[in-house]
């Protein structure tokens, strides 16, 4: 690793942002926690406890919910906050916390902005009452009703937890306004809700008291006097930091493919992950930001829940198979089957390959993740929003295959269609993205292939060092985009990681 160059290259940088131009997961924890060590400041500005941010060093994992990831670095003083823009759920922020102490890591520079929005019990049962129908494969963390109560002006803040009396008025009348909603729950199908499996997280209190509002109030208040200490007034804060010409990073969650105002509709989250929903998230204009880190996996993609995945490795089987989460069979297969075998075999089978090969499996749910070939005409358009400079993460995991593919085109399988001003026919190529999912869903990649490599790569710490095949594959993916690649990823751990620039 190469830390004079990252450092130079930071030098004359003063925000700094790390966002996904996929369906997330694609190493935003690692590269926040190798930047922490420029930044004075580091912020979270998006999404909630949907959110799995991994952190390997010497070989311990971390995995951040909530908590910037910037916070192992909490003993040199560096400051992690939440941002406004964050779903604020105390309880996972408090279980994070404890896990730290258990772990001997400060948290004494950490800050909440008093501003951001507040989950609450109804949020998750809602959440999760709601994707029994919709399918959408949220994380049943209480996004999606948090931020539309947010949008009507129906949601309560940090700040509100800590005046009891005012904090029972307003839960009063937004539990009122929740009637309708929470008629429809009946006794056994919330018992079915708050024993889902994968579900288990966050603020559920048990049948009888998810809806009380005394309970509520109650165990809001034991939370408010844990986490008084941390909370700030952002928007001052900033902006003495910046007159103080702090370095200040944001931390982007989810991915730009999943974003509210651009992601695959419906099938999506509930905030805007690109740049511009971050910066604001952060209390800050997109403008301020002096450079993006732009992530993509590479040379594979990935992606958890349900939605349109045109370069899937096994399509809907995969889809349908990963819905209903198999994991732990597959840890198992991984030593009764080889992986060659299964390389060799069909795409359903080749895609379980490199879920294993990735370690694919969800941060926050444990789901396995689907995987895919890298689609270009994905990531084009994801870059419109995040920016042109890429970095690429998880080169190393695809070492040993015989041949590498990347979409670059795709064809349109549906029935003719109107879309966009024009009509799609049966068969037409098409080379740009459709986030329209019903549409996306009858798009069929086309390939272009590329010969693989068998060094390894995770030791490897300068550019010029690696195979030619992979820096073939760069320089296509920099001509197909228009993009510039700075950083290349080839392992977990904050060593494991080539600068470009
Ligand atoms: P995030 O949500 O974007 O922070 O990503 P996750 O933490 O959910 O998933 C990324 C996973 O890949 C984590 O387990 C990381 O430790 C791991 N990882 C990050 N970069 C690399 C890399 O370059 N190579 C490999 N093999 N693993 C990586
Ligand atoms: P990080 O930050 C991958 C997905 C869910 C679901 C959809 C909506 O770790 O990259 P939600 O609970 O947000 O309403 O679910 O979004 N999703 C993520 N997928 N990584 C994430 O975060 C995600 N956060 C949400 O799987 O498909
Ligand atoms: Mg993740």
């Amino acid at each position: 690793m190469q830390q004079d160059i990252l450092q130079k290259f930071l030098a004359d940088k003063k925000i700094v942002a790390v966002v996904c131009n996929q369906w997330g997961d694609t190493g935003k924890g690692k590269l926040v926690d190798l930047l922490s060590s420029w930044a004075n400041i580091i912020i979270r500005g998006t999404g909630g406890a949907n959110a799995g941010h991994t952190i390997l060093v010497n070989d311990q994992e971390h995995i951040f919910h909530l908590i910037p990831s910037g916070i192992l670095h909490d003993s040199q003083g560096k400051i992690n906050i939440l941002g406004r823009g964050v779903a604020f759920d105390p309880k996972i922020v408090i279980d994070e916390l404890d896990l730290l102490a258990e772990s001997n890591i400060s948290v004494k520079n950490l800050k909440i902005s008093h501003q951001a929005p507040l989950m609450l019990p109804y949020h998750l049962l809602i959440d999760r009452m709601s994707d029994m129908k919709a399918k959408v494969g949220t994380t049943g963390r209480g996004i999606g009703p948090l931020y539309a109560d947010f949008i009507s002006r129906q949601s309560l803040f940090v700040n509100d937890i800590f005046d009891r009396v005012n904090f029972k008025s307003k839960l009063e009348n937004f539990l009122a306004n929740k009637k309708d909603i929470l008629a429809q729950l009946d006794k056994d199908l919330a018992k079915q809700i708050l024993l889902h499996p994968h579900l288990g997280a966050g603020i559920f209190f048990d049948e009888q008291n998810i809806l009380s509002v005394d309970k509520i109030v109650e165990k809001y208040s034991e939370y408010a006097l844990r986490l008084k200490d941390f909370v700030i007034n952002l928007e001052l804060f900033l902006q003495q930091a910046k007159k103080e010409q702090k370095n200040i990073l944001l931390e982007g969650a989810q991915g730009a493919l999943l974003s509210i105002d651009y992601g695959t509709t419906k099938f999506q989250t509930a905030s805007d992950c690109t740049l511009a929903g971050l910066a604001k998230g952060c209390g800050l204009r997109e403008r301020e930001v002096d450079y993006v880190f732009g992530i993509a996996k590479a040379f594979y993609m990935t992606r958890v829940g349900n939605g349109p995945f045109p370069s899937e490795l096994g399509a809907k089987q995969s889809e349908d198979y990963c819905a209903s989460g198999h994991s732990k069979e597959e840890e198992k297969e991984k030593y009764a089957v080889k992986l060659p075998d299964l390389l060799k075999a069909d795409d359903f089978s080749q895609g379980i390959a490199f879920r294993l090969m990735g370690r694919e499996y969800g941060a926050t749910t444990g789901r396995p993740r689907r995987t895919g070939w890298l689609d270009l005409v994905a990531l084009k358009y994801a870059m419109q929003f995040n920016g042109q400079n890429l970095s690429l993460t998880k080169i190393d995991v695809l070492t040993g295959l015989e041949k590498i593919k990347l979409c670059v085109k795709y064809k349109y399988t549906g029935p003719e269609i109107f879309y966009a001003g024009s009509v799609l026919k049966t068969n037409q190529e098409i080379a740009y993205f459709i986030p329209d999912s019903d549409i996306l869903y009858h798009c069929q990649p086309i390939y272009q292939e590329f010969s693989g490599w068998t060094e390894d790569l995770t030791k490897i710490d300068d550019y010029q060092t690696l195979p030619q095949a992979v820096k073939t594959l760069v320089e296509f993916i920099e001509n197909y985009t228009g993009g510039q690649i700075d950083l290349i990823s080839v392992g977990p751990d904050r060593e494991q990681t080539i600068i470009k620039i």
